[in-house]
């Protein structure tokens, strides 16, 4: 079965590639020839995926998957959330992003947040989506190297590290997307 991810992160893909079963054919939207912009303007993360993935099978035709993560502060009542790469600037840049949240969480003790991913699949025309949680707690400035976007400033519950101070593979064994993309898999696997 040929199936589509709808994204044009080749890091995502290199990751899901590795994971699937021999016997599905996945595709990037490069591979499919598809250069647009796709409209992400739902108000969820489950309406962004689900955008996406509706997007290039009614399009395309193609069985596909897409999907959207947000940090979510309870202080800020679930902010970035959906917004989560625009937060500091229309740039997308991670370092805005992390000192607009470093500086509306300053004095508070209430630093709960979780990374949330939602995954939209469509497989023959029926929609399934997969969501992936890790809890945890916005640090009062930022810590290691390694990640990208709020990886600096975040800490996994009952962990020392923040998400910049773990490895790749130890931060996929535990987070948001890993968790998704597993429960994806795993659905995968078991069905087709
Ligand atoms: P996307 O839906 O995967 O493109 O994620 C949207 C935004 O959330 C990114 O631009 C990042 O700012 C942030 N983000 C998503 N996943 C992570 C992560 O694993 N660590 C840190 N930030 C993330």
């Amino acid at each position: 079965m040929k199936l589509v991810f709808a994204t044009n992160n080749a890091n995502k893909l290199a990751e899901i590639r590795s994971l699937l079963p021999d016997h599905i054919e996945l595709l990037s939207m490069k591979d499919i020839q598809c250069f647009e912009d796709i409209p992400e303007t739902a108000e969820t993360l489950e309406g962004n995926a689900s955008l996406k993935a509706s997007y290039i099978a009614s399009r395309h035709g193609y069985n596909c998957f897409a999907d959207d993560t947000g940090l979510e502060i309870d202080f800020l009542n679930g902010a970035p959330g959906v917004y989560s790469a625009r937060y500091g600037g229309p740039d997308k840049d991670a370092e805005a992003n992390m000192d607009k949240v470093l500086e509306e969480l300053k004095g508070t003790n209430n630093r709960k947040a979780r990374f949330r991913t939602a995954i939209a699949l469509i497989i023959d025309g029926r929609e399934q989506i997969f969501e992936g949680i890790i809890d945890g707690s916005i640090l009062a400035e930022r810590k290691g190297n390694e990640g990208f976007g709020y990886d600096p400033i975040f800490q996994p519950k009952d962990r020392e590290e923040s998400f910049a101070e773990m490895s790749m593979d130890e931060k996929g064994d535990i987070s948001h997307r890993g968790k998704a993309f597993s429960k994806m898999i795993e659905h995968i696997k078991k069905s087709y």
